[in-house]
């Protein structure tokens, strides 16, 4: 997107918080992929969803550095839960630490290991799902999040766009193909409603019914 308009659209919402900022740096600086970070423009609108749905307990499958697992505590209830799943013990500290500083520790639950098998565990009915992890297993991700939230609650899935390369049908790469399934695996779901907004790599909002 063209820069300036990039920058007016962020000066015409509500600002990220410095400890986000920080982080968002903290990250571009230490991670060797630190184009994960979801960046404010959509941690926003996750927050401002977290609000719109009341949301008290959120699942978010691949916390990162924790940067988004923030921005959705945040638009949570007081009471509120956000359990986030990552498999990768080297971003579990940063996360951590963010976390804490961002008052939330009492409020997010982080679980080290693979999403597959942390969900069937959970004891929670979900009113919000951010599915953010390895993409070529959104399609399991889709089927095991939706088991766990409830009817009017929502899921959504980043990067579903995957820089346009859904567009190839005979792409060989597994995680366009499974980006591939996985969208049209919603678009065929008859217990949903599902709308794919072009935010940065493409985020589709389902709404189970
Ligand atoms: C795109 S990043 C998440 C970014 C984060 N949501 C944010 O916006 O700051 C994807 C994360 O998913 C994690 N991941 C990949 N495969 C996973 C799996 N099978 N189970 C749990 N986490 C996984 C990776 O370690 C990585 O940290």
């Amino acid at each position: 997107m063209n820069k300036d308009l990039d920058r007016y659209i962020l000066e015409h919402g509500t600002p990220e918080s410095d400890l986000l900022a920080d982080l968002y740096r903290h990250t571009r600086a230490r991670s060797p992929y630190p184009r994960m970070t979801a960046g404010w423009m959509q941690a926003n609108f996750l927050r401002l969803l977290c609000r719109l749905v009341t949301a008290r307990r959120v699942l978010e499958i691949g916390t990162f550095t924790g940067y988004s697992a923030i921005a959705l505590a945040s638009g949570m209830t007081d009471d509120g839960l956000l359990h986030t799943i990552d498999n990768n013990d080297e971003v579990e500290d940063i996360a951590r630490e963010y976390i804490e500083r961002a008052g939330l520790s009492r409020r997010v639950i982080f679980h080290l290991g693979d999403a597959a098998r942390v969900i069937p565990t959970l004891q929670e009915e979900f009113d919000l799902v951010f599915i953010d992890a390895d993409k070529r297993h959104y399609p399991t991700y889709y089927r095991l999040a939706k088991e766990k939230t409830r009817r009017g609650g929502l899921i959504i899935a980043d990067d579903v766009l995957w820089d346009g390369k859904v567009l190839d049908s005979d792409a060989a790469d597994p995680r366009t193909r499974a980006l591939r399934a996985f969208n049209d695996e919603v678009q065929r779901d008859e217990d949903v409603e599902n709308i794919l907004l072009p935010l940065r790599h493409g985020l589709m909002i389902i709404r189970k019914l």
